[in-house]
Order: structure tokens, then sequence, then C-alpha cells
């Protein structure tokens, strides 16, 4: 079997609370149509403890991105990584910021729109993760 190095722990945390974030999102929204059918009242009550999961969630992700940051020098990394990193923290705050957007939102469009761009940004941020492991600094 293979040994987990420093870089094995710190790729696993940032990916961990990245999943809870991200799959998070994927499974209310399919959960929650169901919710509202049978008990429409409970659907507020299961947002906010989704809230106080996904929300350290985010936290912990950006804390453990930073620890990427500063192991993977990015000062001398390729212009084509250096981009990719970029893109993949612009879209990472970009799904916490309309993730807000939905929760605080009042009207009907900004609670969708909210919801929608934020699932999106952050399918986009685990996407632009895989491929900066994938490719070289
Ligand atoms: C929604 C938020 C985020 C998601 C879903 C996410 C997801 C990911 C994923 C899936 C990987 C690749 C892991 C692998 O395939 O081995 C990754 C890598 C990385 N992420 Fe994030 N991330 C997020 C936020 C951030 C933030 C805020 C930063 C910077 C402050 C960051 C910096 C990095 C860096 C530098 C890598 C490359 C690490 C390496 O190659 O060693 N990420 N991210």
């Amino acid at each position: 079997m293979l040994s987990p190095s420093a870089t094995t722990v710190r790729v696993f945390f940032h990916v961990l609370f990245a999943t809870v974030w991200v799959g998070g999102q994927l499974t209310l929204a399919g959960i929650v149509p169901a919710v509202r059918r049978s008990s429409p009242s409970a659907t507020k009550v299961i947002a906010q403890a989704f809230s106080r999961v996904a929300w350290p969630a985010f936290g912990l992700t950006l804390v453990t991105g930073m620890w990427n940051l500063m192991a993977v020098d990015i000062t001398t990394a390729n212009d084509a990584y250096q981009g990719t990193v970029l893109f993949h923290l612009a879209v990472a705050i970009a799904s916490g910021v309309f993730a807000v957007v939905h929760s605080l939102g009042k009207s009907k469009a900004a609670i969708a729109i909210g919801g929608a761009l934020g699932a999106l940004t952050a399918i986009l941020a685990l996407f632009l993760g895989v491929l900066l492991r994938s490719g070289t600094a």
C-alpha cells in the first residue's frame, strides 16, 4: 500500500471540506422538493441545519485552500497554472457570495438565482481544483 505524505493530508482536508460544501448543496437540492411536498414548514428548519454544517465547511475549505497556496509556490509556477489558481479562487469566493444572496434574499428571483449560481460556481471550483492537481506548476 502507498504511504500518505504531508501533501496527502493537506489535499485530503481541502477536498473533505469542499465535498461537504459542494456535495451538500447538491444533496439538499435533491431533498428539498420532496420535503416541501410532504411538510412545507420543515424546509426552513432543514435549511438552517444545513447552514450550520455548510458554512463551517466553507470556512475550512478557504483555510485549507490558503494552506495549499503556501505549499504550492505559485510565484514560480507557469502562467497557465497561475491563471487556473486565480480562477479557482475567484469562483470559490463567488460560490460563497451567491450562497449569501440565496440565504438572505427576500425575492423569489434572488433566492433562485443565488442558489443556482452558488451551486454552479461551487461545481466549477471543484472542477478547477482537480484541473490544478492534474496539471504541472
Ligand atoms: C468552493 C471552494 C473550493 C473547492 C470546491 C475546492 C476544491 C478543490 C479540489 C477538488 C482540489 C483538487 C484536489 C485534488 O484533485 O487532489 C483543489 C486544489 C487546490 N485548491 Fe481548492 N477548492 C476550493 C477553494 C479554494 C480556495 C479558496 C483556495 C485558495 C485560497 C484554493 C486553493 C487550491 C490550491 C492551491 C489547490 C492545488 C493544491 C495542490 O495541487 O497541492 N481552493 N481545490
